[in-house]
């Protein structure tokens, strides 16, 4: 992926609206193939523990799709935890990266399982390798890469549930 689909991956995220304009959100870019690999790593370790931390829900089984340690990017998304709305003003900004990737016909995944090891008992070691700055704690990593079965997005995405079951209308 080029460095300019990256970047407007990113303003797409930092012009994200947010509450009082606060932008509570620190972005994480990570292209380094053995962090991925180092972070996969302690999240299975977490889940074999009997713990949490893998991919999905704790003690689950592994997913049938790819993960974190397949990504060619992964965007980490940190926020503050100052106003109530902080964290679904970065998941705004997420949803608004996942979107501009979409478009530039990549595929995405948001991750939340990540966050068990990265705000755990090793956050700060975490923090210094992701290059994190004080305050700030994991919300979710934005995987992107292939548009295809394997990496959700469009073309793999779960069926969802039909708008008769989950809008109402009131004329
Ligand atoms: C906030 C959030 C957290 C998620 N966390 C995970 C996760 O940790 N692991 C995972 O495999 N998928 C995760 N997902 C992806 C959803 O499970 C997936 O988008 C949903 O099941 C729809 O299925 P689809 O991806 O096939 O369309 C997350 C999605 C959101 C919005």
């Amino acid at each position: 992926m080029s460095e300019d689909h990256i970047k407007q991956i990113l303003l797409a995220g930092l012009n994200a609206p947010s509450a009082l304009n606060s932008q509570p959100w620190h972005f994480t870019v990570v292209t380094n193939k053995k962090i991925l690999n180092q972070i996969n790593e302690a999240m299975i370790a977490a889940r074999t523990k009997g713990g949490s931390g893998g991919q999905g829900a704790p003690n689950s089984p592994p997913p049938k799709k790819l993960g974190l340690a397949d990504a060619p990017v992964a965007i980490f998304v940190y926020g503050t935890n100052n106003l109530f709305t902080d964290s679904f003003d970065c998941g705004l900004a997420t949803e608004a990266m996942s979107i501009a990737a979409l478009s530039l016909g990549y595929g995405t995944k948001i991750l939340a399982s990540p966050t068990i090891v990265l705000n755990g008992e090793k956050k700060a070691y975490f923090d210094q390798l992701l290059q994190v700055p004080e305050g700030y704690s994991n919300v979710a990593v934005l995987i992107i890469g292939r548009n295809d079965e394997s990496v959700d997005a469009t073309a793999g995405a779960s069926t969802r549930k039909p708008m008769e079951e989950k809008v109402r209308f009131i004329k």
